[in-house]
This record gives structure tokens, C-alpha cells and sequence, in this order.
């Protein structure tokens, strides 16, 4: 037994099935456990098809569980009801996705303050929130520009300061790396595992770089549905790790 601190996300013998309409069904979560700290910055590795990107869509609510547990932050969501779970989702985690997902009209500020503003903060709140996390990105000069006008790495952290804004304890990211070249790839591996480390927020990513895995605390290996191996890398003190 590892020496623990606070438990971020638990499973316990998590089972997903995709009912087809044939009436088969496809079996990708065959009864997988996991247990991430708070503040873990996390590898989930594995064959293309071994259930990364299930595994990770379920933790993050956007995709229902068929059987087992999923423990967030001390709360069963299985047990909560649709509308607590949005809710749920909303106040504790935020996704990174391998494409960016920018609004291509909308600038960089812009793209950072909208979720905001959906969610009822005020244009000024949000504006001072989005500017504050572009900063911490290292893109407040590019804070004007579209999309198109930036590069896929300044992409990438623009969408990383979209989700911080929303100042989440856990953040997804299915490989966050998946369209940038090797360089401008690890250096977001390493602004996700400084967020990770200085800020205490769980960072989990799915991923198929090696590089990228050897910078987490923690790497699961998934092959049909379940952790087949689990490795952790080199203990770091984290003792300065304060919340913003
Ligand atoms: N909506 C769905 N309906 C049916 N099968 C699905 C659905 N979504 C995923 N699957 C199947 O589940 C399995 C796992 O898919 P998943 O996307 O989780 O794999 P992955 O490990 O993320 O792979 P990759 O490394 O290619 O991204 C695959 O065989 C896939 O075809
Ligand atoms: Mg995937």
C-alpha cells in the first residue's frame, strides 16, 4: 500500500458496455480499479481501443457507467441524478481535448471568457479571470489574436487557460499532445504537470507518448478494459503545493 494523501478519483471494478443496435454489445471497461491522489499528475497509457478515452470521458461525466464505482472527490456520481451530475461536472472538473475545441471568430480572451460568461460570471469577472489565466499561460500578449493566428502549441494553451478559469480540482486531458509536433508537445506536458504540482489541481491525461508519460507521478497501463500494470515515477516533494 502507497502512502496516501486525499483520493481525487476512485474506481472500483468499473464495467462499460456499448449496446449496439444489432443487440450486441461491446464490452471496453471490463472491471477496472484506479485510485488517483489529489494533486496527481497522472498518465493513462495503453493500445489504441484499450479504453483510454472511455475511461476518462466516464470519469468526467460526459459518458454514463454500465457497472461498479466511480468515487470523485468523495462522491459517488453514480448515484447522482442527471441534473446533479452536469452540476457536478461543471463545479469540479474541465476537459482538454486533443483538437483544441476554440472557437475559430472568437479570440483567444474571448475564448477563455465565454464558458464563464455562459455560467453567469460577469463580462468583467471573466474578463479579469481569462486575462489572469492567459497570463499564467504565458499568452497575454496574444490575447487578441483568432485561433488561426496562433500556433498549435499557443492553441493548446489557450485551451489549457479555458479550463483553468474555471479553477477546476481535476482537469482531463486525452492527449493533449495528439496534434502538436515533439518539442512544442512537451512543453505542454510541462505546463500541465506545473499546474499540476504548483496549483493542486489532478491533472489526468491520456496518452501515447512515452516522454510525455515519463513526466507524470503516475502511469496506469490499460489493456482491454483494465489496469494492467501501474507505475509510479520518481516520488517529488510537493510540500509548496498551495492552491491559488
Ligand atoms: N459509442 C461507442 N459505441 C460502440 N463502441 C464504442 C463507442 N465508443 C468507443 N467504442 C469502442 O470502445 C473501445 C475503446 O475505445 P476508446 O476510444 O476508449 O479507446 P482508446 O484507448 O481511447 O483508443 P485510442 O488510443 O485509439 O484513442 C473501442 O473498441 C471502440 O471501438
Ligand atoms: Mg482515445
Amino acid at each position: 500500500m502507497r502512502n496516501r494523501k486525499e483520493s481525487a478519483v476512485v474506481t472500483k471494478d468499473l464495467v462499460k458496455n456499448f449496446e449496439l443496435p444489432d443487440g450486441n454489445s461491446v464490452h471496453v471497461l471490463t472491471g477496472l480499479n484506479l485510485e488517483i491522489d489529489q494533486g496527481e499528475f497522472v498518465a493513462v497509457m495503453g493500445p489504441s481501443g484499450s479504453g483510454k478515452s472511455t475511461l476518462v470521458n466516464i470519469l468526467s461525466s460526459l459518458e454514463s457507467l454500465t457497472a461498479g464505482e466511480v468515487n470523485i472527490d468523495g462522491v459517488h456520481i453514480n448515484k447522482l441524478k442527471t441534473s446533479e451530475l452536469l452540476n457536478f461536472r461543471r463545479s469540479h472538473s474541465a476537459i482538454i481535448f486533443q483538437s483544441f475545441a476554440l472557437i475559430d471568430y472568437l479570440t483567444a480572451l474571448e475564448n477563455v471568457k465565454l464558458p464563464l460568461i455562459v455560467r453567469g460570471v460577469s463580462h468583467s469577472d471573466a474578463e479579469t479571470k481569462a486575462l489572469q489565466y492567459l497570463e499564467a499561460v504565458d499568452l497575454y500578449s496574444r490575447k487578441d489574436h483568432l485561433p488561426e493566428e496562433l500556433s498549435g502549441g499557443e492553441q493548446q494553451r489557450v485551451a489549457i487557460a479555458r479550463a483553468l478559469a474555471h479553477e477546476p480540482n481535476i482537469i482531463y486531458a486525452d492527449e493533449p499532445t495528439g496534434n502538436l509536433d515533439a518539442v512544442t508537445g512537451m512543453k505542454i506536458i510541462q505546463l500541465l504537470k506545473d499546474i499540476s504540482h504548483n496549483m493542486d489541481i489532478t491533472v489526468i491525461i491520456c496518452t501515447h507518448d512515452h516522454r510525455a508519460a515519463r513526466e507524470t507521478d503516475r502511469v496506469y497501463i490499460l489493456q482491454e478494459g483494465k489496469v494492467i500494470e501501474e507505475k509510479s515515477n520518481e516520488i517529488r516533494e510537493r510540500t509548496s503545493k498551495k492552491r491559488k
